[in-house]
Formats: C-alpha cells, sequence, structure tokens
C-alpha cells in the first residue's frame, strides 16, 4: 500500500484546496470536499486511513463526521481543525476520540507533523486489530504451564475440545488445574466473548445449592426478600463450571441432569421454566464411578456428564515439567515482593524427586513460602522443608545398557509374535543372522518363543 487515503471536509475553498495540494506532495491520497454531507459519502464510499474535518461545517458538525468514521472503521484517525479560540470544541472533539485538534489560522508545516503522526497512528491500530483478531484464532493455553508429553498431549486434546460445545468432564488429583483448564477451555471456545461462571459445588450448604444453581422466586423460602438469578442464568451463551460435582447431594442431581439434557429448568419457588444456552464442565477428584456404584452419584448423570472425559496428570507423573513451574512461579512471587531470588540447582533437583501429593497448588505454596522467607538471594536444599529435602529417587536411575536391553527383548518378541515363531523370518525382519537371533533369545529368555523351522508341527 502507498501512503494512507485522507479525506478533508472543510468548506473555505482556499484553506481545503492548499490543505489537499501540500498533502498530495506528501505523497498522500486525498479527497477534499466543501461539506458534512459530502464527507459522509466519501466515507462510506472510499477506504480513508485519515479524516481532518472542521469542526463548524455549515450543514453538519465535524463531531459528526467523527463519529460517522470511527463507526465505519475503528482504526481511522480524524484530526479536527478548530476556530481561533473556541476551546470548548477542540475538548468536545478529544472526548468523542479525535487524534488530535488544530486551530485555526494553522501552520502548514505543524499541521503535516500531526498528519504522520496520525497516519503512524492508524498504521499502528490496524496492524493491532489484525494481531488481536490473529491471537484470537489460534489455540492459546500459555496460562498452562508444562511441556512434557502428558501435558503435550493435553493441549492437542484441549485444542480439539474447545472446537466442539460438548460436555467435559474434568479428572484428576487436587491441584491439577482442573478450575484453570475449565477457563481455558471457555476462553478458547466460540463462547470466549460470554461467561465463564463457577460453580464450587462443595462449598454450598445442601439446603443453598439449588438457589444457587436455579435462583429463586422473591419467597421462595424464608430469607428470599427478592428474586434471585441462579448460575446457569447467569452462564447464558457462556460456559458454566460446575466444580466439585461429586459433592451435589442426590435431589439436586436430577435436576441438574435435566438441564443437562433439556437446557431448561425453574427458578425455586417458580412456575416458569427458562431456557439457556450454557456449555457445561464439570470437574471432581472423586472417583464418579465408584461414587455410583456405591450410590452416591446417579448413573445416569454421570453418563451425560462424561461426554468428553479429560484426565490432567498428577504432577508426579511429569516430573520434567518441575523446573518450569518453578521458575515459572519464582519470577512472579520475585515480582510481588521485590526480590530476585532464585532456587539452586540441588533445590530444584530435590523438588524434582518430592512426589507433590498437592500438585501444582502445592508447588505454588512451596515456591512462594521460599522466596518470601529466602535469607539472600539463592534457595539452597538446606532452605526446603524436611519431607520435601529427604525425597527419595522415586524413578531409579538405571544405565542406559538394561533400558536398551529390555527394549530389545520386547522387539524380538513382538517379531517373533509376528512370525508366528518363524526364526528365520524374524532374524531377516530383524537385519541380523539366525545365530546372532538365536544368542539373543537365550540372553533374553526366550527361548521357547520360537521355533526351528525343522521343529515346525504345523
Ligand atoms: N499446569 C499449570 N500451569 C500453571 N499453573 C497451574 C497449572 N496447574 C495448576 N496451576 C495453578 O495451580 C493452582 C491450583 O490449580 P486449580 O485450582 O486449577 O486446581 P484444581 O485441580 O481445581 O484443584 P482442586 O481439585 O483442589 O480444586 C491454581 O493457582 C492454578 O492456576
Ligand atoms: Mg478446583
Amino acid at each position: 500500500m502507498s501512503r494512507a487515503a485522507v479525506l478533508i471536509v472543510e468548506d473555505d475553498k482556499i484553506m481545503r484546496q492548499s490543505l489537499a495540494d501540500a498533502l498530495e506532495d506528501e505523497g498522500y491520497q486525498v479527497v477534499a470536499v466543501a461539506g458534512g454531507g459530502e464527507g459522509a459519502v466519501a466515507l462510506e464510499q472510499g477506504e480513508f486511513g485519515l479524516v481532518i474535518t472542521d469542526v463548524r461545517l455549515p450543514d453538519v458538525s465535524g463531531l459528526a463526521i467523527l463519529k460517522k468514521a470511527r463507526q465505519i472503521d475503528p482504526a481511522i484517525q480524524v484530526i479536527v481543525i478548530t476556530g481561533y479560540g473556541s476551546i470548548e470544541d477542540a475538548v468536545a472533539a478529544m472526548r468523542a476520540g479525535a487524534f488530535d485538534y488544530v486551530t485555526k489560522p494553522f501552520d502548514l508545516e505543524a499541521m503535516l507533523l500531526t498528519v504522520a503522526r496520525a497516519v503512524e497512528h492508524h498504521r499502528l491500530t490496524q496492524e493491532n486489530i489484525r494481531l488481536r483478531r490473529q491471537v484470537s484464532t489460534y489455540f492459546d493455553t500459555s496460562a498452562i504451564i508444562g511441556d512434557s508429553p502428558p501435558m503435550r498431549r493435553l493441549y492437542a486434546l484441549l485444542e480439539r475440545v474447545c472446537r466442539t460445545d460438548s460436555t467435559v468432564l474434568l479428572l484428576g488429583e487436587s491441584g491439577t488445574g482442573k478450575e484453570l483448564v475449565a477457563s481455558t477451555i471457555h476462553y478458547q471456545s466460540d463462547r470466549r466473548q460470554g461467561p465463564f461462571v463457577a460453580v464450587n459445588c462443595a462449598a454450598l450448604p445442601e439446603g443453598l445449592i439449588e438457589s444457587e444453581l436455579f435462583g429463586h422466586e422473591k419467597g421462595a423460602f424464608t430469607g428470599a426478600n427478592a428474586r434471585r438469578a441462579g448460575r446457569f442464568e447467569l452462564a447464558h451463551q457462556g460456559t458454566i463450571f460446575l466444580d466439585e460435582i461429586g459433592d451435589v447431594p442426590l435431589p439436586t442431581q436430577v435436576k441438574l441432569l435435566r438441564v443437562l439434557e433439556e437446557r431448561a429448568f425453574e427458578r425455586v419457588g417458580g412456575g416458569e421454566t427458562l431456557e439457556v444456552d450454557v456449555r457445561v464442565v464439570a470437574a471432581t477428584n472423586k472417583d464418579l464411578q465408584a461414587e455410583v456404584q456405591a450410590g452416591r452419584f446417579r448413573e445416569d448423570l454421570f453418563y451425560r456428564l462424561n461426554v468428553i472425559p479429560i484426565e490432567l496428570p498428577p504432577l508426579r507423573e511429569r516430573a520434567e515439567d518441575i523446573p518450569l513451574l518453578v521458575d515459572h512461579f519464582t519470577a512472579r512471587f520475585n515480582d510481588r515482593f521485590g526480590r530476585r531470588v532464585r532456587f539452586s540447582s540441588g533445590a530444584v533437583a530435590a523438588l524434582c524427586r518430592y512426589g507433590f501429593p498437592g500438585n501444582v497448588r502445592e508447588l505454588i505454596n512451596l515456591v512462594e513460602r521460599a522466596v518470601a522467607l529466602a535469607d539472600g538471594d539463592t534457595v539452597e536444599l538446606a532452605d526446603l522443608p524436611p519431607h520435601v529435602r529427604g525425597a527419595k529417587e522415586r524413578v531409579p536411575l538405571r544405565p542406559l545398557a538394561a533400558v536398551t536391553a529390555e527394549a530389545e527383548q520386547r522387539h524380538i518378541q513382538r517379531i517373533l509374535a509376528f512370525t508366528g515363531g518363524n526364526r528365520t523370518q524374524a532374524a531377516k525382519l530383524l537385519g541380523i543372522s539366525r545365530k546372532t537371533l538365536w544368542e539373543k533369545m537365550r540372553l533374553h529368555g526366550l527361548e521357547d518363543q520360537g521355533r526351528a523351522e525343522t521343529h515346525r508341527t504345523t
């Protein structure tokens, strides 16, 4: 693109012409009109980056032109020309979103500088809008830290889940990030403009949970002095996050089932049936199937919720993410406490060995405590709480030879199964001699797996 097109709206012919000439000399594409009516038509037809308009025009005000321009394209910049001394016009224009104002009579050089700044501002605004659009179409999991294979699998699954509107059931131990993932699902889905409403079902006393979820009418029960909207109503066109779903009492489960099936419900004490458009994400750290077995959770509700189950891995199964998380949260608490603390490699190694029964939440608390209490700038192994410091190596370190031998054994077994025990074929597929194969089979205790062709009975 060459330079942005400029629209000039100015009734004074001499001023209009000289400004247009000057801008054209600078390489701008210029359209110059004498009145607001013509200006509006030009705006609708052309693509302008900048409008320069007189505030006082014979037909409409310059402010109306400004509003019209902004309405057509929010990136358009507007410079208003005000009469000498009419500061109120200038203030009103700036309030309405003008880029700048110049007072008559103006110095052409100064005007050209203002135009250059406005055009640059327009370019940046457009760029910004374009980038924001791009970002919102890419899948963004940057709030979730972790690069381990289980987390990568989680991201891939989330990306697909966000493109659907299906009910999701998040499973995982306490502190594994269920709430974080629930909000990610909402903000990465097409419902991101709608509300994300989280309800902690375990925190609500049995008597209140229904009114909390579905709302109530005035006088529905003692203390209900006004009609109140429930969480489902508030989540209309958005996502409702039913946390600790395993703690919902049985009578409420029936009503939840109906909402899931029909997206319809009544407020407590009300007869009117309300319909909502919500996506449901539920979470629990209970074993729901066991709860069903025990008669504490309705089986039909379980199946309604279990459309897309997502299991969040405990931290101990992705220990390679621990250094990343420690870094991330150390930076956060350094910021918050105005410190410059770091963890020594010995301390990080100890954290990687520790089992973290409280998962990421426990790690965050541990890092916060360490940063807040650190004597100097380094958290040493000795600064960690004893139960963390003393954690035993959980994954036994094995020499490479042991790992390769195991893989070799498994592979030979698989190939022999494939050839139906035919050693000649197996040796060929493995790219080794029959003799080497036989030796390896003996080494791995696989003698009885293969059969020499001469002994074949079939
Ligand atoms: N992968 C992660 N990356 C960054 N922060 C995380 C991650 N997982 C969890 N967190 C953070 O850890 C804390 C606990 O996570 P969250 O509340 O989502 O856990 P939860 O699974 O809902 O736990 P609970 O079952 O106890 O409610 C939150 O502050 C959350 O932001
Ligand atoms: Mg939670």
